[in-house]
């Protein structure tokens, strides 16, 4: 029998963007009923109902995409360069490093455009997964979506710069 290759990651074109809208939707409503109640999961998942706001939120970030034999598995964003933006990962693939692909090459391409510090406002889903990554936990927040109010903890990782140099001069 052969082994199943890891993920590959590529950059997202602009046809991914319904495929992930849908890996969205079923992240959050498969994915995070431990730490969000039905109310809270269904006005998460409608942020990608408006599929033109979904895609430009994509589109204006730098996005790439995980893909397992051709079939986008799950995205992740950077904003600005320091913010991780969005990490979703298909629920038939969770816990098989699709998210550990994503987030370490994202870390990577900021530390090579001369960020110091990642941001990301973790969900409490993936709160201890950005732990492990050694995120440290700065502030609580509560934000409003859709007439409901969701927990998220703002997280930074101070990044290394890549080896041999590169990044801006300062
Ligand atoms: C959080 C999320 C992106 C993780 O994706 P994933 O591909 O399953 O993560 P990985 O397989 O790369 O996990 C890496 C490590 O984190 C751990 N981890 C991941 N999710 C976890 C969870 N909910 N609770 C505890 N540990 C978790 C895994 O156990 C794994 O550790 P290991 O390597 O020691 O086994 C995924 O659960 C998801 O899409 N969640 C819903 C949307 C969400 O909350 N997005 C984040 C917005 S900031």
């Amino acid at each position: 029998m052969t082994r199943r290759p890891p993920v590959a990651l590529r950059p997202l074109l602009p046809a991914d963007v319904p495929v992930c809208a849908q890996i969205f939707r079923d992240a959050v409503e498969t994915l995070t009923g431990d730490d969000y109640d039905p109310a809270q999961q269904e006005a998460w998942a409608s942020s990608a109902d408006d599929l033109d706001a979904f895609g430009a939120r994509l589109t204006k970030a730098l996005a790439i995409v995980a893909t397992d034999e051709g079939e986008v598995v799950g995205f992740a964003t950077l904003a600005g360069n320091e913010t991780l933006d969005m990490l979703y990962v298909a629920p038939d693939m969770a816990g098989r490093g699709v998210a550990t692909t994503l987030v370490d090459a994202l870390e990577k391409l900021a530390g090579a455009r001369g960020t110091k510090v990642l941001t990301v406002e973790a969900s409490d889903t993936a709160l201890p997964f950005f732990m492990d990554r050694g995120y440290a936990p700065q502030q609580r927040n509560t934000v409003h979506r859709a007439g409901q109010w969701l927990a998220n903890t703002t997280m930074t990782k101070a990044i290394e710069p890549p080896a041999g140099g590169g990044g801006k001069p300062s």
